[in-house]
């Protein structure tokens, strides 16, 4: 099969001070690998792109206080995350970093087609500084009150509330975040901008027209509400030493700002993973660039990147998606690295494996609404959901299978299910299309609610013995279910779904292709469970710890 449609999924690049919790996880690594598998199972063009976002404030400031270096303090943690998500059976195609020379290459030609466009422009900045450290408070070493939703915490470039972007002078009661002192003065700088302004047009346009493409609501109201009150040149450096260095006379003190680095380093890991290859993707007309993210991050995506994409002038695709979603909380507070609240993945590792999260972090997929987070909650999820809905009926139909191996005859089914199973397929297919990740889920169970609800009506024990054929028919119609099931839950729970398949004799990726074939049973006297529950005393326990 020949596909034209080349897809670059994309997840936001997680900072690499800290270990990400279950918030950043669920926001875009997760539902970005999560689609990757299933675009994967269709047999589709696609590569998935994601990598550790190595420079900005956050990793300077928390390489001070572990007396490392920035770039020694964030290559340990981009190690550990990227085992970590490994961890979380994450598939990306290449997992890189922003601190690459490929990514400094693809900075600077950037940053050069810019120039020569006309849309870089020197401007003049107040810049916060520290009288105690005597350093410039850039971003995120200066904290205080936003000035438009009052969020007391709001740092120097954003609010991390309202998610608008700041500029550290609007802050309210600025406070510097080395020493915690308020002793800060004002001083004039230089700095270079992007003249988004001057790109104003093409960006509402792009917006406009892209929006179209299975945005959220959400993300279309949002991206048009940034422009709204038209744009601003935006800044691209910083006069700072960890990041970039500015090839600009006069800029020798300066490096990029750490969105500009990040967002091209979704065209440099790409290029880290295939110099060759990575033009066939960034640079075509029939590539579906599909990126995920938090909503904190929409900003960025949505009006600064296209604006650097148009400006370069040098042929690169547009996102055709921006999949922003909203807020997983935790007893109804943001998970947040900076304030040590949630659960971060290495936690998560501990209490369950990664199946288990997937699926429930999936179940509760913040895609239209804030969602809050709760044991309990997960605690119903895996049970009630994962087994006693699904690893229920799979056990039962193999156990059946086993029992009744020299009765059932192969072929028959219940022929009056099939167009109900189907229906259930197109609708889990139809779901992921229009990147309605929680809703297919939702369809997968309700595949499994089908085969419960066939086994408690048919009651098949009962037949076999004294009507053969009905009880074939019976059993083979849960078998195509239980394989189904084993096919469709991939991107979800992939080890659920290898060892669902196993009983089918298969041990490869699965594809759809798969739906269609003939299926072979080839059962072991005892198939081990593929989920196990809960115990409420695990619960208590998490609950004390974490409560
Ligand atoms: N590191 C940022 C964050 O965690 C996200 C960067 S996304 C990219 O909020 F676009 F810059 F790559
Ligand atoms: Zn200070």
């Amino acid at each position: 099969m020949v596909y034209l449609v080349k897809h670059i999924i994309t997840a936001a690049l997680p900072y690499a001070y800290s270990i990400p919790h279950l918030g950043n996880f669920v926001g875009s690594i997760l539902p970005a690998d999560v689609y990757f598998k299933y675009l994967n199972l269709k047999g589709e063009d696609a590569i998935f792109i994601c990598g550790s976002d190595q420079h900005g404030t956050p990793i300077e400031l928390k390489a001070i206080q572990a007396k490392k270096s920035p770039e020694e303090l964030s290559e340990e943690m981009h190690r550990t995350i990227n085992e970590l998500f490994a961890g979380f059976e994450c598939s990306f195609t290449h997992y890189g970093k922003t601190h690459s020379e490929k990514n400094k290459e693809e900075v600077y030609e950037i940053f050069n087609a810019l120039k020569e466009g006309g849309y870089i422009k020197e401007v003049e900045r107040t810049q916060a500084y520290c009288n105690f450290d005597k350093r410039f408070l850039i971003d995120r070493l200066i904290e205080g009150t936003c000035p438009y939703c009052g969020y007391k915490s709001a740092k120097g470039d954003q609010c991390d509330n309202c998610g608008k972007v700041l500029d550290a002078k609007d802050l309210i009661s600025p406070m510097c975040m080395m020493c915690g002192r308020s002793d800060i003065s004002f001083l004039a700088v230089k700095a270079l901008a992007i003249a988004l302004d001057k790109l104003e047009k093409e960006i509402k346009s792009f917006i406009m027209e892209n929006s179209k493409n299975n945005w959220p609501k959400t993300v279309t109201n949002k991206s048009l509400s940034f422009i709204s009150s038209g744009l601003q040149p935006r800044d691209i450096t910083r006069n700072m030493s960890w990041g970039f260095k500015v090839p600009e006379k006069g800029f020798e003190d300066s490096v990029f700002y750490v969105w500009f680095d990040a967002l091209i380093g979704y065209i440099g890991i790409t290029r880290e993973w295939d110099e060759k290859r990575w033009k066939d993707y960034w640079i075509s007309n029939e590539t579906k660039l599909i990126q995920f993210m938090g909503k904190d991050n929409l900003e960025f995506h949505a009006v600064m990147w296209p604006g650097m994409l148009i400006g370069s002038g040098l042929g690169f695709a547009l996102p055709t998606t921006l999949k922003a979603s909203e807020y997983l909380t935790f007893k109804s507070m943001k998970f947040s690295k900076s304030k040590g609240t949630g659960i971060d993945l290495r936690d998560a590792l501990r209490i369950l494996d990664a199946d288990y999260w997937r699926f429930a972090l999936m179940y509760l997929y913040p895609e239209t609404a804030d969602t809050d987070f709760s044991f309990e909650m997960l605690q119903e999820i895996v049970n009630s959901i994962m087994n006693d809905k699904i690893g229920n009926l799979v056990q039962r139909v193999f156990k059946l299978c086993y029992m009744h191996k020299e009765t059932i005859s192969e072929g028959m089914m219940l022929e009056q299910y099939r167009p109900k199973i189907d229906e259930i397929i197109e609708q889990y297919k139809d779901r992921f299309e229009k990147l309605e990740l929680r809703e297919a889920l939702r369809s997968l169970i309700g595949l499994a609610e089908l085969g419960n609800q066939i086994v408690s009506e048919s009651k098949p024990w009962e037949l076999a013995g004294s009507d053969n054929e009905s009880f074939s028919r019976i059993m083979n119609t849960l078998k195509e279910i239980v394989y189904d099931i084993g096919i469709l839950i991939y991107p979800f729970s992939p080890n659920a779904s290898r060892k669902i398949l196993e009983s089918f004799s298969i041990d490869k990726e699965p594809n759809m292709g798969m739906l269609l074939e003939n299926i072979r049973i080839n059962l072991k006297k005892d198939p081990e469970p593929i989920f196990r529950k809960i115990k409420d005393k695990d619960i208590q326990q998490e609950l004390q710890d974490k409560g």
